[in-house]
């Protein structure tokens, strides 16, 4: 942080909030506010004379509230840069004055009650976004008793008393008496691991976080004793085993089994924890001075400052989320630091949780990332994008509206003036090319004629044996090859047409597919929170609504239109999901398929695409490279 903060073609803006980010890669533009400091940064010596006369004590956020700070306030010792800041929202310095005493002992008169925010306009090539996590709240569920019992506190808030920059200068003392507990009990998995009381997942963190408690707890506390409730330690990296031996080797109990409820005994005030050991298979019941949580890491995915109004980071740069809500990358393997949206990039745990080694492992490839973008001075995109043709746009702004990227800048009527095609920020989902009625937009190298043309060819023989099944290039696609390389077997039947996104399907492809003879049709793709183009899916939904309904009024079978989210890693999935349609597919009679021919071609939908000359997208202002 010293480092950042010395750092000559390093910015840092502190106390500030990002309002707003447009543009694309290379190209951003970046609105910040800064909030008013009210201590001049500069004329500020951190004498700390304003600390001392200000009358105000809240909760000290930097140390879990267990301590207490003042209205002026420096948030943390080694805090960069390191001057005073006012919390406006609770000095009595502010209109009407009703305090102004830091003021007034301030002699270099670095305070001003009525600095403004300041909003700043930047012109950036990438974006890093490093918002972090949140712990989980033990309040959501009290059976470990957080909410009534002092002594049973969470693992931040332990950390900061054992540490020599907390509020006891490092005395772990128990918060009820202040006496130094001598039976100190450590309940795992508190939120992680448990979808009914927190989050699914592993929090990664917590096992060794607590070996290395008990480990400060051996160190300096030799009467101490330790025992940790856990389901099972994960010591998984570089030395975390070893450290889990010395720690047993200290005498930290490991029990293996997490306590139903924690409660005090009312004659000895002890904390009673009751829990089943499942390596001995027995009840025991433990008698401790202080339980302290290990709470797991949830998303951050509320606004990062919490200001009514504020839109979150995650709203301003469109970023998609897996289903635990971090955000997703590009790519796991091959993209891990990037967002679906390029020149984008995540470090840290707002990606997923980790410790401290690996987020600064993801910091700096993410920062490599982001610089060799800049270095690079042109960009080179794939060229799977979207091309409008002007001729045919009647300037009805739907592309623009569905486009997850915002690449597409709005047609403006009343000047006559088309779609804007930003080709660098285009992902190439054809998000905008099926959803656009009048044939306006083509996607290169995913082009109506060449998916119609796999649909004909598929049907041309026997189409009564044929499955014409969309399935995007991401995860449907990828679960057929998983179920592939699993050697799952699936029925011959399922014709693949490969798409980047289902979002391109268009619904004239589907009407194709049932004028051509098909019995069955199948549109797959990622579940919702897995789409690789934002919220692409959201559109193959509703359009394969639409054409259910359609086909209901139209007396067709609903049922001969199939939609299934298929994951990359669910090849069983796809081959259970394959010998379904297979089946229904034995249902559909030569008959019901004629009549819905005929009834398609009375009504004209599923006619071949008309071929339609393109026009070149706008060049953005850095130089693109496709290849
Ligand atoms: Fe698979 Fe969008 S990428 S549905």
């Amino acid at each position: 942080m010293m480092d950042a903060g010395r750092h000559p073609r390093i910015e840092l803006l502190v106390n500030s909030e990002v309002e707003d980010i447009t543009g694309f890669v290379g190209n951003y533009r970046a609105r910040i506010r800064r909030r008013a400091q009210h201590v001049d940064p500069v004329e500020c010596t951190a004498c700390g004379d304003c600390v001392d006369v200000c009358p105000v004590a809240l909760p000290d956020e930097y140390q879990e509230g267990l301590a207490t700070r003042k209205a002026i306030y420096m948030p943390f010792p080694q805090a960069v840069p390191a001057t005073y800041t006012l919390d406006s929202d609770n000095c009595l310095g502010f209109n009407p004055i009703a305090c102004g005493k830091c003021r007034e002992v301030c002699d270099k008169k670095c305070i001003d009650y009525d600095a403004c925010d300041e909003v700043r306009d930047l012109e950036i090539g990438s974006v890093v976004v490093a918002t972090g996590m949140d712990v989980y709240d033990p309040r959501a569920t009290d059976e470990y008793g957080y909410c009534r019992f002092p002594d049973v506190i969470t693992s931040m808030e332990f950390e900061r008393l054992i540490n020599a920059g907390g509020p006891t200068e490092g005395e772990l003392v128990r918060p009820s008496d202040r006496e130094v507990p001598k039976r100190i009990g450590f309940i795992q998995c508190v939120g992680s691991r448990s979808p009914n009381r927190g989050v699914p997942y592993c929090s990664n963190f917590c096992c060794m976080n607590t070996i290395k408690e008990t480990l400060l707890l051996a160190e300096h506390y030799p009467d101490s004793r330790s025992t940790v409730f856990h389901q099972d330690i994960r010591a998984f990296g570089k030395g975390f085993e070893d450290l889990y031996s010395r720690s047993r080797e200290e005498g930290v109990r490991f029990v293996r089994g997490l306590p139903g409820a924690v409660e005090q005994d009312a004659e000895t005030g002890e904390l009673v924890v009751r829990v089943e050991d499942t390596l001995r298979g027995e009840i025991a019941e433990h008698r401790l001075d202080m339980v302290v949580l290990a709470v797991g890491l949830v998303p951050r995915n509320s606004n990062g400052n919490g200001r009514p109004g504020q839109r979150s980071i995650d709203e301003i740069l469109s970023l998609s989320h897996t289903s635990d809500g971090f955000v997703m990358e590009a790519h796991p393997k091959l993209k891990p630091v990037d967002a679906p949206t390029r020149g984008v990039y995540f470090a840290g745990c707002v990606e997923a949780p980790k410790d401290v080694k690996d987020s600064v492992t993801q910091a700096g490839a993410a920062a490599s990332r982001a610089g060799n973008l800049l270095g690079a001075g042109e960009v080179k995109i794939e060229a799977i994008t979207a091309v409008l043709n002007p001729e045919l746009c009647a300037q009805c702004k739907i592309c623009a509206q569905v486009c997850p990227f915002n690449a597409i800048e709005e047609a403006n009527k009343k000047l006559k003036q088309d779609p804007f095609f930003i080709e660098a920020a285009c992902a190439g989902c054809g998000t905008c090319a099926a959803e656009c009625p009048f044939d306006a937009i083509t996607m290169r190298h995913f082009e109506d004629q060449q998916v119609v043309s796999q649909i004909d060819a598929i049907l041309a023989d026997k189409p009564m044996e044929k499955v014409v099944a969309f399935a995007c290039n991401w995860c449907s696609y990828a679960g057929g090859d998983t179920a592939g390389t699993s050697r799952l077997q699936y029925p011959p039947t399922v014709r693949l047409i490969r798409t980047m996104c289902s979002g391109r399907v268009d619904q004239r492809f589907i009407w194709r597919a049932f004028r051509q003879g098909a019995p069955l049709v199948l549109v797959s793709g990622c579940h919702f929170s897995d789409c690789h183009y934002i919220d692409a899916v959201t559109w193959t939904q509703r359009r394969v609504e639409k054409v259910w309904s359609q086909m209901e009024k139209l007396g067709i079978r609903p049922e001969r239109l199939q939609l299934e989210w298929i994951s990359a890693a669910e090849g069983q999935k796809f081959a259970r999901v394959m010998r379904e349609v297979d089946k229904l597919l034995r249902e559909v009679t030569p008959q019901e398929v004629a009549k819905t021919m005929k009834i398609l071609e009375e009504k004209e939908l599923g006619a071949a695409p008309v071929l339609a000359p393109t026009m070149a997208a706008a060049e953005p202002v850095l130089p693109v490279v496709t290849h």
